[in-house]
């Protein structure tokens, strides 16, 4: 009885260390295969160069799906059995996406002086002897890759350069962008950003109706803009179309740069595409050489550039220099001058916006200036008209500035046409309240009837709708301009009020559309903190300084009873700025708008705004190995936490996080007296800040 007894346990004993082995034979086996299968992805799409036929990659696939099956518990988000496209099998489609460090834009300049004047010399102050990377300014859209443990989990627009789009599943099926990194000992996480851009060429084939409806883009711009949007099934070479350039990086761990060329000849090796006709100059001279250059071959090239860039190389300098609210000040865009184009001025419209301030817009006969057509350019102010000598049937000069903003930049007077020229009206009355105009030291236009002023109001509205504010969806220009024509709102309260009878009296209005309305404004009760500082519409308050605001500030309440001395405190907020922010939160009326806003919408104050933690501007380093949460988890929460994360111990270094199997990051904190906590301190202390 015994031994039967023996011999049934030491049976079992087998089977269970079989099923043992049999685990660790195919968890080895599935981490193979996802190896091999990302390799052949990666040839597949990066080198372009695939080494596989169809149907053996398919088999492989299906092996590796098979097994995942078998041993659910193996299975892997980032797995290629869960990827996009051709190659990749389900779609990964993230609608918004933090940037883990704001994406900022470019300080641009147009000629050699203001190089000197905004760039050079002010460098020249502080820091000389500098070496400069010069690069090319590609023209199309900025995207902000994602990489943990070297494969790509999202791709984002620049969106408002704090959150952008995840457009991950049409950056998947472009075959520059490598889903997966190269070479060995990437950082855990890697943010790598560049432009996507359609060739010249390329964008010619898809305005000759090669692919359906997304045809006829007017620059190649709008069509790389336009491909990459694409939010439905359709025909995948579409995005065969689009390349991909990096130019530098966003947040990485583990791996520190010395200079702009270190990063770019890394991001290479990692299997990332970047342009070969950067260089390094350290002598003025050169650079200018190096812009004229571009200048006149730029139509050599095989897609559009729009000017150079140029950055001072070493990193450590970089910082000395630092950023302004939207701009690193270590680098600069030298753009090239724009087409030019002549054409015929038919009439002067006096605008008002939000703040009441008039801005004259010039209406001319549709011109086309590299690909884009234009009828219309602002004046900026009434001087403008003067400098100009403007008069209506004037033969006008149309540049775009950078390419972007149309700009009057001369009138040629012709005797022939002399007669024809009508004198502008500078108004005096308000044309929209008729209200008595006041005119600033700088000889800018106001109307100072606020919102009782109807095209202030309007103004006003479709900032407060738009959707770095309150984002309210399918209340739009038309609907605001008649609502407001017919008196059926008088503020941004009425507005959220809408009801259906007040929507009916609007003609052409459905049913359908009203109960979309009203769908969208109750949606629409929660907002975050930074968004609502921005709906207010401070003067001269842009989304990053409401955003630094929002940041600082941990509630409405402490923002509102701020002072001028604390305002000037805040990270980019200046004497100017703070003097704005300062008289609209003493301005009794603007209160009672904040009040009666209130009662419609709460406010949300996100997690990260908490400063009041344990681990806000401390400078930590991790070791080790964690149990209940991943490294890059725990680094992600820290960073949102407000901590600053060294890879190595140093005198300054304020905390070490202890994990299993530390390095000798440990025996140098306890030598420097470094405080050290460990993974379960690190986790209640989350519990606490949740
Ligand atoms: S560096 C922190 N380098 O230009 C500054 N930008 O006008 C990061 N761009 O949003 C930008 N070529 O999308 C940099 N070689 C280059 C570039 C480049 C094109 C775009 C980029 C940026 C925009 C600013």
């Amino acid at each position: 009885m015994e031994k039967k007894n023996l011999r049934f346990y030491i049976i079992k004993l087998i089977n269970i260390l079989y099923k043992i082995y049999k685990l660790f034979y195919y968890k080895k086996k599935i981490i193979n295969l996802r190896k091999k299968i990302l390799n052949y992805n990666y040839k597949y799409h990066v080198l372009n160069n695939s080494n596989i036929l169809d149907y053996q990659y398919d088999k492989l696939l299906s092996k590796l799906e098979k097994l995942e099956n078998l041993y659910p518990y193996l299975k892997n988000k980032y797995s290629p059995t869960k990827l996009v496209g051709s190659r990749y099998k389900s779609l990964i489609f993230f609608k918004k996406s933090y940037h883990k460090i704001p994406m900022l834009s470019l300080n641009n300049v147009f000629n050699k002086n203001d190089l000197f004047k905004n760039f050079f010399f002010p460098i020249n102050k502080l820091i000389n002897k500098l070496n400069f990377c010069c690069e090319l300014k590609f023209d199309g859209i900025a995207i902000n890759l994602l990489y943990k443990n070297g494969i790509l989990i999202s791709a984002a627009t620049r969106g408002d350069g704090i959150i952008g789009e995840n457009i991950l599943k049409n950056v998947l099926k472009i075959k520059s962008i490598p889903y997966m990194l190269k070479g060995k000992n990437f950082p855990k996480i890697l943010e790598i950003r560049g432009e996507i851009f359609i060739t010249k060429k390329k964008f010619i084939k898809l305005n000759q109706q090669k692919f359906g409806k997304y045809k006829l883009f007017s620059n190649t711009r709008s069509a790389t803009y336009g491909i990459l949007k694409i939010n439905k099934d359709i025909n995948e070479k579409i995005f065969n179309l689009l390349n991909f350039y990096s130019y530098g990086i966003g947040f990485i761990d583990q791996i520190r740069f010395v200079n702009q060329q270190e990063i770019l000849t890394k991001l290479e090796y990692f299997g990332i595409p970047i342009c070969k006709y950067t260089k390094i100059y350290s002598s003025y001279y050169k650079i200018i050489n190096f812009y004229k250059y571009f200048k006149k071959n730029r139509n050599l090239l095989p897609y559009n550039i729009d000017g150079i860039v140029i950055k001072i190389n070493n990193i450590k300098k970089q910082k000395i220099l630092g950023y302004t609210n939207h701009a690193p000040k270590w680098a600069i865009a030298y753009k090239f001058p724009s087409q030019e184009k002549l054409t015929l001025l038919k009439k002067i419209i006096f605008q008002i916006g939000r703040t009441g301030v008039i801005t004259p817009i010039a209406y001319f006969n549709t011109v086309n200036i590299n690909g884009v057509n234009i009828n219309f350019a602002t004046l900026y102010n009434i001087n403008e008209i003067k400098r100009l000598n403007l008069k209506i049937g004037d033969h006008i000069v149309i540049q775009r500035c950078g390419d972007v903003i149309p700009k009057i930049t001369n009138v040629i007077i012709n005797k022939q046409f002399l007669k024809k020229r009508i004198n502008i009206l500078i108004p005096t009355l308000c044309p929209s309240c008729n209200s008595i105009l006041k005119k600033t030291v700088n000889n800018i236009l106001y109307c100072k009837s606020g919102l009782s002023c109807k095209d202030q109001l309007k103004a006003y509205l479709k900032h407060f709708v738009s959707r770095d504010a309150i984002n309210i969806n399918f209340i739009g220009k038309k609907l605001i301009n008649k609502l407001v024509d017919k008196n059926l709102i008088k503020n941004v309260i009425d507005l959220l009020n809408l009801n259906n009878n007040i929507l009916s009296k609007i003609d052409n209005l459905g049913n359908k559309s009203i109960n979309k309305i009203l769908q969208s404004l109750k949606n629409k009760q929660k907002v975050t903190f930074n968004k609502f500082l921005f709906s207010l519409g401070i003067p001269e308050i842009g989304i990053v300084t409401c955003y630094h605001i929002s940041l600082f500030f941990t509630t409405l309440e402490k923002f509102l009873n701020t002072n001028l001395v604390e305002l000037r405190s805040i990270k980019n907020i200046g004497k100017k700025t703070s003097l704005n922010i300062f008289n609209f939160i003493n301005k009794k009326d603007n209160i009672i708008i904040i009040k009666n806003l209130l009662k419609k919408i709460k406010i949300i104050y996100p997690k990260n705004i908490f400063k009041k933690n344990y681990f806000y501007q401390k400078k930590i380093t991790i070791t080790g190995k964690f149990i209940f949460i991943t490294r890059s988890n725990l680094i992600k929460k820290l960073i949102i936490l407000g901590a600053i994360i060294h890879t190595y111990i140093r005198k300054k270094t304020d905390l070490l996080i202890l994990g299993t199997h530390p390095s000798s990051k440990l025996l140098k904190a306890t030598k420097l007296n470094i405080k050290i906590i460990n993974e379960n301190k690190v986790l209640s202390l989350f519990q606490k800040y949740k």
